[in-house]
């Protein structure tokens, strides 16, 4: 590490071959030992942990302040490298070899008791983490994580550089784009009553710099949406966008590969095998349930409708009879008791499905289930061809509309079939996505914001239910990495693209006509693609979600206990903004303040 001028070198750096090197180290006390009068200390930097030894007798501060040196004090010593005494190695550290023996120790700040160990092992609540997340960032989790962070930006940013994109960045205070999620705003003090909208992503400034003449963008952009959190989900996350012109999907899936192949290869040192697989939408709902399968094992969802299609079993007949569909998947040796399949078939039906069939392939070859006297001995033979079943397996078998039973097999499949601790990472591109999802009530909901192109415009006024657009989705051990499409670029198709969503052309003109405007211009044709990075790094490094690859991330119900946000303002500042606060907000206040003495709050 560039070490600056308080010290010479990183304390993790240190090796055999510095050995008799005079050396400055400064950093944080991470351990401390005594033994026969010596104080052995930990200290530890950015670069990782050096042994310190502290012999009174060598005289490198006065005694009071040797003995009253205490964990996370930050200090700086000046010594001299010698080879640990031989049996004293600690082979777990890169630094174990050797010790620093001080020659001068100076206190540069003391430190407070701690509210918890910065020791790794102990297991801390993530809200007191989350309060002192700056104590929290000295752990060795998440001071990796942010490196790994770091890390991940730097070589797309190479990758982005090389392949000649310019990288522009877009304003963020800005009129509201529409992704699907709410607006976080922003009230205006010089126009009282307006607001402006922080970007749920930069998606029509990408698109402005296309008709600009850039060809190729990237940004690095911080994006905001008013939208429940999950494990996977901020307010306030960060995406790779990148856009091009002259550029149709291929160019997007191709510059995709080799950022990812990149990025992994830094982080991971592995060299991932492209092309990467690639599934049309239809597929992966068809074979995973889901638009975002896990690829990393098999156990694919298999149609059994023509195996059941003359079934007496009435739960099944009755299902097939009203245009719904019997599937199953090949579970594997789970092994389960009864009260273990139980425990299935409770599941499916908290996911949806009015009930689970299972059965398990005994050591003849026969099927154990209970309702295998319903069916005939063509039925369950032909339930383990299409299975491909044998002895040991359990299968699971769901009858239901399409959409039921892909999400009910797709989270069984889930819950058994996910490996566990296998960190394999299994990209993919999931293609030829729907312009509409449709609900169960057969309404219609945009799959993809506005400005995505459909593969035919005639398919899209004719039938929109089916009609499928230009859009593509990355997809890595079963999160949603990233989405992208090729644009509109012909104004005419964008307004009828916007009435076809429901978006009136008075609505359109009011909220997008500058862009319609812009559209009219000599647009190039473009496409392009946003990777969430927050999502891409928590699984490289591992992490359940996503909070634990942001610095200061916000907690589930959105607030922040390090600063106290979101707060309120004082009088003054709101009528500033011409802003009222409703009076039942104030009422809820009163009551708030009355149950609370502390004035958590405020
Ligand atoms: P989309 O809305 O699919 O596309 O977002 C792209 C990716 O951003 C990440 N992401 C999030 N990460 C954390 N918290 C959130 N609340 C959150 N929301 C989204 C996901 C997601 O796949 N403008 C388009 C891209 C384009 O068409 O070029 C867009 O934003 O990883
Ligand atoms: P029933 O005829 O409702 O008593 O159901 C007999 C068995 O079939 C039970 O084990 C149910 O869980 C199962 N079952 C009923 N309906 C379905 C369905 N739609 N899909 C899968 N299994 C079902």
């Amino acid at each position: 590490m560039a070490t600056g001028l308080m010290k010479t070198v990183g304390a993790g750096e240190l090796r055999a071959s510095d050995v008799d090197s005079s050396v400055v180290l400064a950093g944080w006390i991470a351990r401390r030992r005594d033994h026969g009068g010596v104080a052995f200390l930990d200290l530890r930097d950015s670069s990782g942990i050096a042994q310190v030894v502290v012999n009174p007798e060598d005289a490198p501060a006065d005694e009071a302040t040797i003995n009253g040196l205490r964990l996370e004090y930050c200090i700086q010593v000046e010594g001299r490298v010698r080879l640990r005494p031989e049996g004293m190695e600690n082979t777990e550290l890169p630094t174990g070899a050797v010790e620093v023996v001080a020659s001068k120790l100076t206190v540069l700040s003391t430190a407070d008791p701690l509210p918890f160990s910065i020791d790794e092992r102990a297991d801390v609540d993530e809200s007191k983490r989350l309060q002192y997340r700056y104590l929290d960032m000295r752990r060795t989790r998440m001071a990796e994580n942010l490196r790994a962070r770091s890390r991940v930006i730097q070589a797309m940013r190479s990758v982005m550089d090389s392949e000649g994109f310019l990288e522009v960045e877009t304003p963020t205070l800005i009129a509201s784009t529409p992704e699907g999620a709410r607006d976080m705003l922003v009230p205006s003090r010089l126009r009282k009553g307006t607001f402006y909208a922080l970007p749920q992503s930069p998606q029509l400034f990408k698109q402005l710099l296309m008709v600009g003449g850039v060809e190729r963008y990237y940004q690095v952009a911080r994006c905001y949406r008013d939208e429940d959190f999950r494990a996977d989900r901020q307010v306030e996350f960060t995406q790779l966008d990148f856009e091009g012109s002259f550029w149709g999907q291929e160019d997007v899936l191709e510059t995709l590969e080799k950022i990812c192949t990149a990025v992994v290869s830094d982080i991971r040192g592995v060299e991932l095998a492209t092309p990467f697989e690639r599934l049309t939408y239809d597929d992966a709902m068809d074979r995973f349930g889901t638009d975002k399968p896990d690829l990393r094992f098999d156990m694919e969802i298999v149609n059994l409708d023509e195996v059941f299609a003359s079934t007496e079993f009435k739960a099944f007949a009755g299902v097939l009879a009203d245009g719904g569909t019997v599937r199953g998947i090949n579970g594997g040796a789970l092994g389960l008791a009864r009260s273990g399949l139980d425990g299935l078939v409770s599941r499916a039906q908290e996911l949806g499905a009015k009930g689970l069939v299972w059965m398990v392939v005994e050591e003849d070859g026969t099927l154990r289930s209970p309702v295998a006297k319903f069916l005939s001995d063509g039925e369950l033979a032909a339930i383990i061809d299409a299975l491909d079943a044998g002895p040991g397996d359990t299968l699971l078998i769901v009858a239901d509309r399409v959409r039921v039973v892909r999400t009910v097999l797709g989270e069984l499949r889930l819950g058994i079939g996910r490996p566990e601790g296998n960190n394999e990472l299994a990209f993919a591109f999931v293609v030829d996505f729907p312009v509409f999802e449709v609900d169960d009530d057969g309404s219609l909901a945009p799959a993809h914001h506005p400005f995505t192109a459909p593969a035919s415009l005639d398919e899209l006024v004719n039938s929109p239910a089916t009609a499928v657009s230009k859009a593509y989705d990355l997809v890595l051990n079963g999160a949603e990495l990233g989405s992208g499409s090729v644009r509109i670029h012909d104004p005419e198709m964008q307004a009828k693209v916007f009435e076809v969503m429901g978006i009136s052309d008075e609505e359109a003109e009011a909220r997008f006509g500058w862009f319609l405007e812009a559209l009219r211009y000599g647009t190039p044709p473009h496409a392009g693609f946003a990777i969430g990075i927050d999502r891409l790094v928590s699984i490289l490094r591992d992490e359940p979600n996503i909070r634990e690859v942001m610095p200061f991330p916000k907690t589930q119900t959105g607030a922040d206990p390090l600063t106290g946000s979101p707060g309120r303002v004082d009088a003054a500042q709101l009528a500033e903004l011409g802003i009222d606060i409703r009076s039942e907000v104030r009422e809820e206040w009163a009551e708030e303040e009355s149950g609370d003495e502390d004035g958590v709050g405020a």
